[in-house]
């Protein structure tokens, strides 16, 4: 068993309907149940359920802040939530079920103050010497917030402690670009485009959904096919896929077994409606021999 640290400075709180929406129209649903969100919080639940010590930081604001924390806790998760003056963000989500197509709507982030910044990154710090990984993962809810990845990672490497990082755009570049960047980066294909940074890491894996993944190390590139599956709902799958992989990795595992059952979760994630939901067990071990991988020096 691990202790690893994840944090999402821009978590959602979703609003799950079973009814679709209907332009021009009120639709009726029994209830709209709130839902946690955020690429950390997904990360910090599937390492969980494979029997880690995690944790998850995250941004919280008022009442929807609240309900948020309520929702990870539920989930068994240990959090450490760090208040905003504004409330956190929502989102809804109509008819997110096996059988219907599933449409969202969700704010783009909210206002974090400098003090509150400094919040977390305090919380962060006294935190990082317990453990074995820190994984940020996302965007940040305010622009504002371009340097505070560097920063965590920047205190990661004061403290010894691995940090790996999956976001895009201005806040990955500035923490690929500064002293200490992190040692692990996963975007996708689109996420990869946009920055200009990327040979600042020493690990890098582009995933491209069904499509292979190219994983980039210091002692030889790799190409992975995922197993093929049915897909219903690929959302989240680079948080499973990130998840296995530190899974795999703080097991101790074999390279070629830590990716084959990175793959393997993010196809997991792929095959069902929800998000983030997969645990250890047959969904995921059938497709691990289904996963190819290759080597090009
Ligand atoms: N349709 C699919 N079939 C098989 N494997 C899939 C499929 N979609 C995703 N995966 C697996 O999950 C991995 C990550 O998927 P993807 O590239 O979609 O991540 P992502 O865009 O970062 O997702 P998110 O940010 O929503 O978590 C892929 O590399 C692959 O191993
Ligand atoms: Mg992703």
């Amino acid at each position: 068993m691990a202790r690893i640290l994840t944090i999402t400075a821009n978590p959602l709180l979703d609003f799950l309907s079973s009814q679709a929406l209907v332009p021009g129209k009120v639709t009726r649903c029994p209830a709209l149940s709130p839902m946690a969100a955020g690429k950390g919080i997904n990360v910090a639940r599937v390492l969980q359920r494979h029997g880690h010590q995690t944790c998850a930081c995250f941004f919280a604001g008022s009442h929807t802040g609240a309900m948020l924390s309520e929702a990870v806790a539920a989930d068994g998760i240990p959090t450490l939530a760090i208040p905003t003056r504004a409330r956190l963000r929502i989102g809804l989500i109509s008819a997110a079920n096996e059988n219907q197509a599933q449409g969202s709507l969700l704010e783009d982030g909210f206002a974090v103050e400098e003090d509150e910044a400094q919040a977390l990154l305090d919380a962060v710090n006294g935190r990082i010497a317990d453990q074995d990984l820190v994984i940020i993962s996302g965007s940040v809810p305010d622009p504002r917030l371009q340097q505070l990845y560097a920063k965590i990672a920047a205190e990661c490497q004061n403290q010894q402690v691995t940090c790996w990082i999956d976001s895009y755009g201005a806040v990955m570049d500035a923490a690929l670009d500064s002293p200490h960047p992190p040692s692990l980066s996963k975007p996708n294909r689109e996420e990869y485009a946009m920055g200009s940074q990327w040979a600042n890491v020493e690990e890098l894996h582009i995933t491209d959904g069904g499509k292979g993944t190219t994983i980039r190390r210091p002692e030889a590139s790799y190409q992975l096919s995922p197993p093929p599956v049915q897909e219903i709902n690929p959302v989240g799958s680079g948080d499973c896929y990130l998840a296995g992989l530190a899974h795999a990795r703080l097991s101790g595992w074999e390279l070629s077994d830590q990716f084959r059952y990175a793959a393997a979760c993010g196809a997991a994630n792929a095959a069902r409606w929800d998000v983030a939901q997969i645990a250890p067990g047959p969904a995921i071990d059938v497709l691990l021999p289904q996963v190819r991988i290759s080597e090009a020096r």
